[in-house]
């Protein structure tokens, strides 16, 4: 299926661009489902988009907040994409508390964090261990050694495909990821995609034959959902043969 690219002069513009796509498959979902299940980004990109969202006014009660994955942090650590989130977006909308799923970073050993997680989504959910999560919109970044999530290049992480939440690793320091099965059950997969110094992944990630183990970001393929590729033209400059 030819992927579905669009780039943008500036980030601005990128973000107009994705707060549009994203209202819509909010409505979308609310008019469908009832609610809206959306797997947040972390990273510095959607920062502008969370603030946007901010602005709106939405049913907030019908809306459910999840995250694609986290550092193992504590949400008042800079560092923290829950943190990131609440203070750019979530604080500033009247969204019930318990619309918010943050992703736990309290225990001490990830793993334990990781279990927990999965059996929140279960439980939400309503799926089984045979089952995945399907989230209305994941939301995803992408690093410029082609992670996404934490799905860092050859760690463990990649080749987890029977649970929904597993212990990323970059650096050696600990993350919380959604696996490889939920983000690609999305309905809609967005990556937000900034800055020139994502063009050598990028070029990895749609040449037709590289290493996805190394490049990750590859495998992200939704199953039923539709992916769509939001870059600035710093990023995007060497996809213009997909636009
Ligand atoms: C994280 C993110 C990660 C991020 C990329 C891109 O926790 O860091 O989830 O996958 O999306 O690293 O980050 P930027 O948007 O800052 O380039």
């Amino acid at each position: 299926m030819t992927p579905h690219v669009e780039v943008f002069a500036d980030r601005p513009q990128l973000i107009t661009r994705a707060l549009e796509l994203t209202l819509v498959e909010i409505k979308r979902a609310i008019a469908e489902r009832g609610r809206c299940t959306i797997a947040l980004a972390g990273g510095n990109t959607p920062k502008p988009l969370y603030e946007q969202l901010a602005t709106q006014n939405l049913p907030w009660q019908n809306i459910h907040i999840f995250w694609g994955d986290e550092r193992y942090v504590p949400i008042s650590d800079p560092q923290s994409n829950a943190g990131m989130a609440a203070n750019a977006w979530l604080n500033q909308v009247a969204i019930p508390p318990e619309n918010i799923h943050p992703m736990p970073t309290q225990p001490k050993d990830p793993q334990e964090a990781a279990q927990i997680y999965d059996r929140q989504l279960q439980a939400f959910f309503g799926t089984g261990a045979a089952e995945f999560p399907c989230f209305d919109i994941v939301l995803l970044g992408l690093g410029p050694d082609g992670h996404t999530a934490s799905l860092f290049p050859h760690t463990e992480a990649l080749q987890v495909c029977d649970r929904n939440v597993t212990v990323g690793s970059k650096d050696g320091q600990p993350r919380i990821t959604l696996t490889l099965p939920v983000l690609n059950q999305a309905r809609c997969i967005l990556f937000l995609i900034t800055g020139a110094n994502k063009q050598e992944a990028l070029t990895q990630i749609f040449a037709q034959q590289a290493d996805a183990a190394q490049f990750p970001a590859r495998l992200i393929k939704p199953v039923n959902g539709q992916l769509s590729w939001l870059l600035d033209a710093a990023a995007g400059e060497v996809l213009q043969d997909y636009v």
